[in-house]
């Protein structure tokens, strides 16, 4: 782990290891789509953004997709529930995400949605919904009101914004975000789903403190790597080195104590983490075992492997009691067990 960490640290920040970290931007949302294609679950927009795979990908690297997705939408939607829907949602390192319009389908849109990218990443989300229907009417209809922005670099609605940004630098990001309305009243919902991992840990830290310390009632939702120093840990590690992408950050990934940890040493409340490998466990039994019929999975001790390696963390601010009661409605949502209720509320 040391020479790893050496390594990616020597690397982080050049302009090469940035232009590395925006092209896994691509490679999530061409694993989605093919995900998508199959049947895993419904998202009509994520054709508008990416291409379909060349070649089929793992059952393995589908049901992963299929649990990533999955667990990060039913924390997201207890949130909305919980504040019904008078809240905001800030998505940092968004990428090619569809989760606004798959919101609106389901009348589920919260005040305001913002998303945050590089620069070249946002001119390429933007170029996509100017250019293609299914995208840009979802944002007018939910549009009201004169003030409609659009250049290379932003768009700004009543309901939907993004805007280019370096997550590294809060101050540059705050005011962005000020610029198009965001409300530090408001309670605001900060996802980072495959995006922390690729900042030093002083980096991601900062972030979160800013966060921490801007909203007054705030959750944040963490999705990335964890248990990073076994063996398995290691190899995944090589494996993205070799594509020249560095994992800045997978300090803070060496196992659900540290990823806990880092939320509270930056000015979280309470935080909470799991692996996927539960997240799966806790998802509707249902579903998930139409998804386990679309395709025959050969290593199931590979997939166990995999969900070992990956984690969600959420983290709650709460001045005013709002996200304490959520919690009952996350736990319920991700069919918890009493005993873990208990733990969540008290750690
Ligand atoms: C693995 S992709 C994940 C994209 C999206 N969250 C998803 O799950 O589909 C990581 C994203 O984070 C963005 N990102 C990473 N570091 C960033 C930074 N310092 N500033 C802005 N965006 C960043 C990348 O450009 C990329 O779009």
């Amino acid at each position: 782990m040391a020479t790893a960490v050496r390594d990616t640290l020597c690397f982080a920040g050049s302009e090469e290891a940035d232009e590395a970290v925006r092209g896994t931007c691509e490679d999530a949302s061409i694993c989605k789509r093919f995900a998508v294609s199959i049947g895993y679950w419904k998202d009509p927009y994520i054709q508008y953004f990416v291409r379909q795979a060349k070649e089929r990908k793992a059952p393995e690297i589908n049901r992963g997709y299929y649990a990533r997705v999955h667990g990060v939408s039913q924390l997201l939607k207890a949130f909305l529930k919980e504040t019904e829907c008078n809240c905001q949602i800030i998505n940092l390192g968004a990428g090619l995400d569809t989760m606004f319009w798959r919101l609106k389908d389901e009348n589920l849109l919260p005040k305001k949605y913002f998303e945050v990218d590089f620069p070249m990443i946002v001119a390429r989300k933007i170029y996509n919904i100017k250019s293609k229907p299914p995208l840009s009417k979802p944002i007018m209809e939910s549009h009201s009101g004169e003030s409609f922005l659009i250049d290379a670099h932003s768009l700004d609605s009543s309901r939907y914004a993004i805007l280019a940004a370096d997550l590294r630098e809060a101050a540059e990001l705050e005011e962005k975000l000020k610029k198009f309305n965001m409300d530090t009243q408001l309670p605001t919902l900060l996802i980072a789903e495959c995006v922390l991992v690729y900042m030093t840990p002083e980096q991601s830290a900062s972030l979160l403190k800013w966060a921490a310390n801007t909203f007054q009632t705030a959750m944040v939702i963490n999705y990335e790597q964890v248990n990073m120093a076994d063996r398995f840990g290691q190899i995944m590690i090589e494996n993205l080195q070799r594509r020249q992408c560095s994992l800045a950050g997978v300090e803070a990934c060496k196992s659900l104590d540290s990823q806990r940890e880092r939320l509270l040493l930056n000015g979280w409340e309470t935080a909470n983490a799991i692996d996927m490998m539960k997240v799966y466990s806790y998802l509707p039994q249902a579903d998930v075992k139409r998804i386990e019929g679309l395709e025959f999975l050969d290593e199931k001790e590979l997939l166990e492997q995999l969900m070992q390696h990956y984690c969600i963390c959420w983290a709650t601010k709460d001045s005013c009691n709002l996200v304490q009661a959520s919690l009952v409605g996350l736990q319920y949502s991700l069919r918890m067990a009493k005993y873990s209720i208990l733990c969540f509320c008290y750690c």
